[in-house]
């Protein structure tokens, strides 16, 4: 069965006080609990058990060592660490960890400042702008690539 690590990066921590009309008014706890309400749907399709670990740090030191626990993939949503962190990338790349990266916004749409990742360069795709459904669609593409 797939370990999969489903990791929420600086700020993350913040969803249901952070601007509604990006992030929408929805908590962290609301959004973990909508992916394991969704993982039945995700299993079916790729007929295979997944194995969910949610975790989220504010600290990018707990955030990169996470990454290495042994992970058969992982569906990252590193928050402004995307743009600016190279020791992510770097480390990413390191470790070959098959991962999505996903933003509950519209990246592409917002401040120049958010237009680059450095992380996404490593992952197998990118989702984003769907909301909580960035979460569940980069889990699935995930989880079909691991049972392919
Ligand atoms: C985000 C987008 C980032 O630009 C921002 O810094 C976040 C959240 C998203 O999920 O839309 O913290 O990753």
């Amino acid at each position: 069965m797939p370990n999969i690590l489903i990791a929420n990066g600086v700020n993350l921590d913040l969803l249901g006080r952070r601007p509604e009309n990006i992030y929408g008014v929805g908590t962290l706890e609301d959004l973990e609990q909508y992916i394991l309400t969704q993982l039945p749907v995700v299993e079916k399709a790729v007929g295979s058990a997944l194995s969910l670990t949610f975790f989220q740090s504010n600290s990018d030191a707990e955030f990169l060592n996470k990454l290495s626990e042994g992970w058969d993939g992982a569906v990252l949503n590193p928050g402004a660490w995307t743009h600016t962190s190279l020791a992510l990338a770097d480390r990413l790349e390191a470790l070959s960890l098959p991962f999505v990266e996903v933003h509950l916004s519209q990246v592409v749409k917002r401040e120049r400042f958010r237009q680059r990742s450095f992380s996404a360069q490593y992952a197998l795709g990118r989702i984003e702008g769907f909301g909580f459904h960035s979460y569940t669609l980069g889990l699935w593409a995930l989880a079909s690539h691991l049972t392919k």
